[in-house]
Order: C-alpha cells, then sequence, then structure tokens
C-alpha cells in the first residue's frame, strides 16, 4: 500500500474542510456467499469482517469520514430470519468493536430510524456513540434502518416551524437530524449495480462514483486505495469551469 502522499487530493478535487467523505454501499454478500454454496448469512459475516479491514485502512488513505451501508429501510423486505442475522451480526459488530474503535481514535456514530431496531441493539448504538465521542482520527457513520427519502422528509417536518426559510437552512437540520454529515466527496458501490439505491441523495448533490464489479467481501483496503486514486483524478468544478 503507498503512503497517504500519493493519494492526496488534487487541487481540484476540494475535499470538504474535515478530510475526505467517502460512502459505501457495501453490497454483494449474499451474492457472494451463494457463489460459494455458503448460506448468506456467511456472506453478510464475511462482509462484517472487510468493514473492519477498511475502517483500519481509511485514515492512512486521507479519509475523515466514512459511511458504510449496513441496512437499508427497504431491507425489511427481506426474510424475516435474514433481518434478524443481520440485526444480531451488528449488535454484534458494536459489542466488538466499541473498544478497537476507542483505542483507534474513532467516532462511531450511526444513521437511520432507531425506533424499529431490537432494544439492545438501540442499547449497544447508544453506548457505542457515548464511548467513541472523543474519536478525532476517523468519524465511522453506520446507516442502519436508513433510507434517505425518509430522512429528508423528517427534516422537511422540522423545517416547516423555522424562521429561516433557506436552501442552507433546510440542509443544517438535514445534518443535524442523527449524526451530522457533510456533502459525500466519493460513493462507491461493489457488487455490479450502478445506483444509489435511497442512500444519502442529498449529500451526494456534487459526489464522485466509482462503481465496481466485486462484492463487498471481496473489497480490500487495495481496492480502496484505488478508487481514492481514481477520485484524485476527477475534476471536480461543481457546476464552475474546469481550472485553466
Ligand atoms: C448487502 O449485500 C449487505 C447487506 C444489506 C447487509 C449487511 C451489511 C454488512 C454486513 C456489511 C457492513 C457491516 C458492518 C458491520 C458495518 P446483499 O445481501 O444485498 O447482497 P446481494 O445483493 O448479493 O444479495
Amino acid at each position: 500500500m503507498s503512503s497517504l502522499t500519493s493519494i492526496e487530493a488534487g487541487s481540484n478535487t476540494r475535499p470538504n474542510s474535515g478530510g475526505i467523505h467517502v460512502a459505501i454501499i457495501s453490497d454483494g454478500n449474499g451474492r457472494w456467499a451463494t457463489a460459494k454454496g455458503l448460506p448468506r448469512s456467511a456472506g453478510h459475516r464475511a462482509g462484517a469482517e472487510t468493514a473492519r479491514e477498511i475502517i483500519e485502512a481509511a485514515p492512512s488513505l486521507g479519509i475523515h469520514t466514512l459511511t458504510l451501508f449496513a441496512l437499508s429501510s427497504a431491507n425489511w423486505q427481506r426474510p424475516t430470519q435474514e433481518i434478524a442475522g443481520i440485526l444480531r451480526l451488528l449488535h454484534e459488530y458494536l459489542l466488538t468493536e466499541t473498544s478497537h474503535c476507542m483505542e483507534e481514535g474513532v467516532r462511531l456514530t450511526v444513521i437511520g430510524r432507531r425506533d424499529r431496531l431490537p432494544i439492545n441493539l438501540r442499547q449497544a448504538i447508544g453506548d457505542a456513540e457515548a464511548a467513541t465521542a472523543g474519536g478525532k482520527r476517523l468519524h465511522l457513520r453506520l446507516a442502519i434502518d436508513y433510507s434517505a427519502r425518509e430522512a429528508i422528509y423528517q427534516a422537511a417536518c422540522r423545517f416547516y416551524k423555522v424562521t429561516e426559510l433557506s436552501c442552507e437552512a433546510f440542509g443544517k437540520i438535514l445534518v443535524d437530524f442523527r449524526g451530522g454529515s457533510t456533502d459525500v466527496d466519493l460513493m462507491i458501490r461493489t457488487g455490479g449495480e450502478q445506483r444509489l439505491s435511497d442512500f444519502l441523495l442529498w449529500e451526494c448533490a456534487f459526489a464522485e462514483f466509482v462503481f465496481l464489479e466485486k462484492r463487498w467481501p471481496d473489497f480490500t483496503a487495495s481496492d480502496l486505495h484505488m478508487a481514492m486514486q481514481e477520485f484524485t483524478k476527477r475534476e471536480r468544478t461543481r457546476g464552475t469551469l474546469p481550472a485553466a
């Protein structure tokens, strides 16, 4: 793996002031498992291992915020048993990873609805958020029971009560709504599909996209590094003219 200097953002990439925000749609766990003759749950377990590797690699690649799509609100339509397995895995993940996050300077927050989550998972989320609140190296955001449309709708419900009606004021309400976020600089989706699937719709207004055929359990720190290199090559004009 090359050093950080080789992937520092070029002058045209204009990352968020706090560093680069990478969001990942970690797709393909089920297909990865099925291709190996394993139950889908084995794919999710392997996916959680990949998440560990990627979280560990992120700060040295210049990533300051990493948002992972762990469970979409649309995923409730899957068989109950699969969802229960994913929720158990996320609970286990929070219990085992919190102390590691504290050691590594990772602040962990969760975005999405909590009212439909099992009580033990809600408790573990609150505990992990409180324990890691001082983390400065990386802001890790796990999206659990997350829907961007729902988040925008919830922000809109709050918006009608405020006096300052502007796009910025609306954006701020959305940012403050569970877990504060900045614009996404780079969105990566594994697993071969090329769509956003109701993930961070507002925050991706000026994001760069990298789509990979690789399924999430096969994704490595080197793949993240390559995606970051690809990102630095992109010229992000945000509607202005390219630099002369
Ligand atoms: C996407 O693959 C994966 C999920 C919807 C489930 C949960 C995600 C993880 C376990 C990875 C992140 C984990 C942590 C702990 C942050 P899929 O089931 O949609 O795969 P398919 O498209 O091949 O069916």
